[in-house]
């Protein structure tokens, strides 16, 4: 890709042009569109051209003419807000620096990409904005982020600062959203842009099952494999804002970065603020492609630590299967039988803390419930680990009960207005992690319990939006930090526990994905993503997730049925054929199953043992949309391209369906392929443009033959000759 900035007639910085590479030249001035419009607010005296109401910017200020949405909001101690943060200099310099106490892609070696810091000043206030850029050298991603730098007498105070602002030219694009709710998460949703402002946020405190931090933007034309995209991320877990401001000329303004509604942050003389990270993958072959560049940079330059290289463990979870009404005598004996059937990993949820039977008390008390584990979580552990199986635990540690020991003893630690009432999310409170006390404590409690047994694996949930936030630990007017102060309370927490327990894989969960974002993905190599295990809204969800997510990163069980969130009944290998395309596990009680399942299940976890390299570190491409389309189908390609997986899924079952091809990609298109239950090979290139026939999965007459109603899938594995 090609992003090209200039330095403006009056020193702010100017967009000329962002998309597919181009060739370089001296200069692009002629880019620089300067247009006489009438009544238009300009900047030089006898000049009605130059006016920042029509030029595209990279750092766009407020109230100097610019009508649009502005990159800063900086209120002075005289009142004013306006500002004049011109350009002062920069460097290039190879690597990509990290963002102290921030989530940020990275690079290991600094030839993987090359990083620019554009300094402004505003010379009255003395304070330097430093616009960071990191473009990567192989993959087609820009980061960028900006830090301000208060170096005079003033006491400002910051409303907003932007990560992100790119003026596109025109806005002839079909904006992307992620949307949801609690248990339908991150399903896609399209439509044309249009004069005004159009935006996702969160002021949940969380990034949300509502809107994911990602937004992309593609020509009506584009489609899953041709075509312009540009896709927007933040890497960032709180409260964001990330609009598109089309004007009436024909432009669009991308602007991303901290919800401003929640935000105000002290800028004493002397200090600085950094923004969270945004980035920018460009494409210009389609969707698919875009989705490719995300997920590899976050599985490779996002994620960190020894998982981010490694097929991760089978599970089975017990919440499902026993949700909070367990003792240590079930728990082993589910165990057991998980182990027989072949599951590396047993993950006790919620429930093991004391008093713990119902959602009503007990968090914040990190310590065992005696009366389920007699011997504790250290004894529960070992046992488990003697049945040859690696044990993992849940953990809230974000949370407070009312009804706790720790809300006893520290009841002002909750986040909560005075002399207002306090709203509570599942009858849970929201601790104070802004307050650095309050997270050292539930750091030495988790601790405690980590040191204590083997733990290979913690799920760390977060299960309410915040709500009337206010920190007794703040002064009056520093409540404008809070928000943002208590994600940054999360990262050091999860910095703390990472750096002492390097081996332990982590798994971010928010009442299943209402934290599924970049920002996580840097502690926590993969997520919960949904509390909805049901089949066939799982395809969705997934599919959905796919936009920006890799594989590896979404937790994807196996449940029973009838389904506890939707009633549904699906058959058991469409369960693990949705499921097999992410982490794999299950999330039942094992011994509710029959022997006939059980057997099933043994054969799915051998098939997930074999290809999972494949599937969690392979190429992912979508093929069909469930949201089209009573039919999915999505694959994945070794990075070899010798071996594939197709997942097929049918929702609704029809009598004498019409006939059914997929068109394949990423293959070689010179290599044969055997594929698994058809007698034929053929050429990559026939099934990318033939396709695959999918007609013998169901059609007429053959429905009595395979006996199968609702909800079925296939997979079809492919291996080179
Ligand atoms: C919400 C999570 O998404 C579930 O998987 C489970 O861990 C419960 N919380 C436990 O309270």
């Amino acid at each position: 890709m090609s992003y090209i900035l200039k330095i403006l007639p009056n020193r702010q910085i100017g967009q000329l042009y962002t998309g597919k590479r181009i060739h370089d030249q001296d200069s692009f001035d002629h880019l620089l569109e300067l247009v006489q419009r009438g009544m238009s607010v300009n900047v030089f005296e006898n000049d009605r051209t130059f006016s920042l109401e029509h030029i595209k910017q990279e750092f766009p200020a407020p109230l100097q003419g610019d009508m649009r949405t502005a990159s800063i909001d900086l209120e002075q101690e005289n009142g004013s807000r306006i500002v004049q943060f011109l350009y002062e200099s920069h460097e290039i310099f190879p690597g990509k620096p990290g963002l102290t106490g921030l989530p940020a892609t990275y690079v290991e070696n600094d030839k993987e990409a090359t990083t620019l810091h554009i300094t402004l000043k505003d010379a009255l206030l003395e304070t330097k904005v430093i616009l960071k850029y990191t473009i990567y050298e192989h993959r087609p991603v820009l980061a960028r982020s900006a830090e301000i730098i208060n170096e005079g007498s003033q006491h400002l105070t910051l409303h907003a600062l932007s990560s992100f602002n790119l003026d596109l030219p025109d806005a002839q694009y079909d904006m992307i959203e992620l949307t949801g709710a609690w248990a339908r998460e991150r399903n896609i949703k399209i439509h044309p842009l249009h004069e005004g402002i159009q935006s996702i946020y969160s002021l949940r405190g969380h990034s949300s099952s509502n809107f994911n931090p990602f937004f992309a933007l593609k020509r009506k034309h584009t489609t899953e494999e041709q075509g312009e995209a540009f896709g927007f991320s933040f890497v960032y877990s709180g409260n964001f804002l990330a609009a598109v401001d089309v004007d009436t000329y024909n432009t669009a303004r991308i602007n991303i970065g901290i919800h401003p509604f929640t935000f105000s942050w002290p800028l004493k003389e002397h200090t600085s603020f950094q923004t969270p990270e945004a980035l920018l993958v460009y494409s210009s072959s389609g969707t698919n492609a875009m989705s490719q560049t995300f997920h590899s940079l976050f599985r490779e330059r996002l994620a960190r630590g020894w998982w981010r290289d490694h097929v991760r463990p089978i599970l089975i979870n017990n919440w499902e299967g026993t949700y909070m009404d367990f003792d240590e005598k079930t728990i082993l004996e589910m165990a057991q039988q998980a182990k027989d059937l072949g599951i590396e990993l047993f993950v006790l949820d919620d429930g093991w803390y004391e008093g713990r039977n119902d959602d009503t008390s007990s968090l914040g008390d990190w310590f065992p419930d005696r009366a389920k584990l007699p011997e504790g979580i250290a004894g529960l552990s070992r046992k488990i680990e003697q049945l040859g199986m690696k044990f993992g635990l849940w953990i809230e540690p974000e949370m407070i009960s009312r009804n706790s020991k720790l809300f006893r003893q520290h009841p002002q630690w909750m986040l909560q207005t005075p002399h207002r009432p306090l709203s509570h999310g599942r009858n849970q409170y929201v601790l104070d992690f802004s307050d650095p006390d309050v997270v050292d404590h539930i750091a030495g409690m988790l601790e405690n319990v980590f040191d204590s047994a083997k733990i290979s694996y913690v799920k760390w949930d977060m299960n309410r939006a915040m709500s009337e936030v206010y920190s007794s630990a703040h002064h009056s007017n520093e409540q404008g930090m809070v928000y943002h102060q208590y994600i940054l309370g999360v990262y050091s927490l999860y910095e703390r526990l990472l750096s002492r327990y390097p081996d332990i894989l982590f798994e971010s969960c928010a009442s299943g994905g209402a934290r599924f974002d970049p920002g996580m993905l840097y502690y926590a190599p993969q997520a919960w993503t949904s509390d909805d295990t049901d089949a066939a809204e799982r395809i969705k969800i997934q599919y959905g997730t796919s936009m920006v997510y890799p594989l590896s990163s979404m937790g994807s069980h196996v449940s029973a049925i009838p389904n506890h969130q939707l009633y549904r009944y699906t058959p058991l290998s469409t369960r693990a054929n949705v499921a097999y395309f992410g982490t794999f596990g299950y999330e039942l009680d094992p011994r509710q199953l029959t022997e006939e399942e059980k057997k099933t299940v043994s054969r799915q976890i051998a098939f997930m043992k074999k290809y999972r390299d494949l599937i969690q570190f392979g190429t992912f491409y979508r093929l069909l949309s469930p949201f089209d389309h009573n039919e999915c189908a999505w694959m994945v390609v070794s990075n070899d391209k010798k071996r594939a997986i197709i997942g097929y899924y049918r929702m609704m079952q029809r009598v004498n369906e019409r006939f059914g091809r997929i068109r394949l990609q990423g293959l070689d298109e010179n290599l044969k392929y055997s594929i698994q239950g058809k007698n034929y090979i053929v050429y990559g290139d026939e099934l990318m443009n033939a396709g695959l026939i999918t007609t013998d999965a169901s059609a007429g007459e053959d429905n009595k033959k395979f006996k199968e109603g609702d909800y079925l899938s296939r997979l079809y594995i492919l291996d080179a000759q």
